[in-house]
Formats: structure tokens, sequence, C-alpha cells
């Protein structure tokens, strides 16, 4: 066994579902990310922070096999998924909510729904109007009939639909009204503290981020400069308002 996988399974505990080590990647000859890391337990949930431009998505990107990876190792449960495309790490069970929504004007709601569906998990169409009635009402509608949060919701209820072990949010907040933003933190609360999948939550929000997350790691330029419990850096606005200069 190459050294770095086994240094990868010798740490792995039970509960583990992944493993980030020493990921360089980018695009192209560009370097973005330089030797991050990061582990999560099945069911858990990180917040990734960092000011404009920092790398969050290059590493949600990198995670789904979507940059050029230079060095570094991707475990996800106890396989290495490090040089599987990208829809073999969604067979897996990544799933994505993208920063752009990527909505189709040709589909409907339900036809988003219903396209990606992947039976033998607890998510269904019936179980995602539940969590999202406004999809329901809506599910005629094509995706260019749909206002911000509504896409919204209809990004994170495309990704439930997969039955995903892992959530990747890319910034579930930006641009949405503030009422839009309340409904929606509620009800990613809900399903992260329900804890049937693990989410790594990306967000220009670093507070309410951290209220919906119980680790965090911040981003500059690239590299991790920072990780906590959500909870003690929630509690430290001197650090926190250092290290993303929020509001
Ligand atoms: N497709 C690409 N080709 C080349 N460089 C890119 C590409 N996408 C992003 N970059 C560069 O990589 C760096 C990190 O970008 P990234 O989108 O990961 O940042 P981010 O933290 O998600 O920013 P934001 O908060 O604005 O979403 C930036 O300097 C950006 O210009
Ligand atoms: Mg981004």
């Amino acid at each position: 066994m190459h050294a770095y996988a086994k240094s990868i399974s010798a740490k792995r505990s039970m509960a583990e579902l992944i493993r980030a080590e020493g990921l360089t990647a980018g695009y192209g000859d560009a370097v973005v990310l330089d030797d991050v890391s990061l582990a999560l337990d099945e069911g858990g949930s990180l917040a990734v922070l960092g000011r404009n431009g920092v790398g969050k998505t290059t590493l949600l990107l990198t995670l789904l096999g979507l940059t050029r990876l230079k060095r570094g190792r991707i475990a996800f449960h106890s396989d290495d998924i490090t040089r599987l495309p990208t829809w073999r790490r969604a067979h897996a069970g990544l799933g994505w909510v993208p920063q752009e929504r990527l909505m189709f004007a040709s589909l409907t709601v339900e036809e988003h729904l219903t396209v990606v569906e992947r039976p033998g998990g607890p998510w269904n169409l019936q179980r995602v109007y539940k969590l999202f009635p406004r999809l329901e009402e809506r599910r005629r509608n094509f995706g260019n009939q749909l206002s911000g949060g509504e896409q919204q919701m209809l990004a994170i209820a495309r990704a439930l639909m997969t039955n995903p072990k892992l959530l990747l949010l890319d910034e579930p907040m930006e641009g949405l009204a503030p009422i839009i933003v309340q409904e929606l933190v509620k009800v990613i609360g809900q399903i992260v503290r329900a804890g049937e999948f693990a989410v790594i939550v990306v967000e220009q929000h670093a507070r309410l981020a951290l209220g919906l997350t119980t680790q965090a790691i911040v981003l500059d330029r690239g590299c991790v400069v920072h990780r906590a419990a959500s909870e003690a850096l929630l509690a430290d606005p001197a650090t926190l308002d250092r290290l993303v200069a929020v509001a």
C-alpha cells in the first residue's frame, strides 16, 4: 500500500466519512488550494469560511473531482476516491448544491427532482415536498420561472433526491432576501441536526454557517488558517472578525 494511503486508513475512526489530506489543486497551471486537509464523521457538519476568492468553491470542486489535483488524497468511507471520476463520487454518496444553482429552463421543478432521483435512502419526492412545500406548489413551473429563493430550495431538494451521504452546500444563502435566508436556515438546520448525512457548508455569512455546524475551518489564499469547533468560534467574535471580517 502507498504510504499515504496507509496513513489515511491508520487514522480513520469507525464513524469517519471523509478524510482529505494535503489537497493541492487548481485550474490548469494555477494552484489555488495549498495543502488543505479536513476530516468529517458520518452525520457531522463542517463550515468552510473565508473571504471572497480564497478557494472555498475550489475546495468543494476538488472533493468532487472537478479541479486539477496536484497532490493529496481523498478517502470516502474506507475507499480511496482520489482518482475517481465525478459521476462515481456522486454514486458513492457525494451530493452537491453548486453556487450557481444551475437550473434548466427546459425542465419543470418536478422533472429536476425526478431525473436525479436515486432510491434506496430516506429521500423521495414526497419527503422533499414536505420539506419545501413551496416546491410542490411550483412543481409544474420551469427552472427559469422561479425566484432566487425557490431556485435555491430546488437546488437543495435536487441534491437530497440523490440520497447523499455527504452534502456539499456552496453559499446557499447568497443573494437571497433576509426572509428567505431565515426560512432556508431553518430547513438546513433541521436536516443537519437530523444527522442522516454529513454536511459541508461554504458560507460568506460566517455566523449563520457556524450556527448550523459543529466544526469549522477558515481558508485564506488557499490555505487552512484556522480550525475550531463552530461554537467556540462563534463565541470569539474578535477572532472571527479577524479571520473573515464579517459585519
Ligand atoms: N475556472 C477557473 N479557472 C481559473 N481560476 C479560477 C477558476 N475558478 C476560480 N479560480 C480562481 O481561484 C481562486 C479561488 O476561487 P474560488 O471560486 O474557489 O473562491 P471562493 O472562496 O469560492 O470565492 P467566492 O466567495 O467569491 O465564491 C480565485 O483566485 C479565482 O479567481
Ligand atoms: Mg465560491
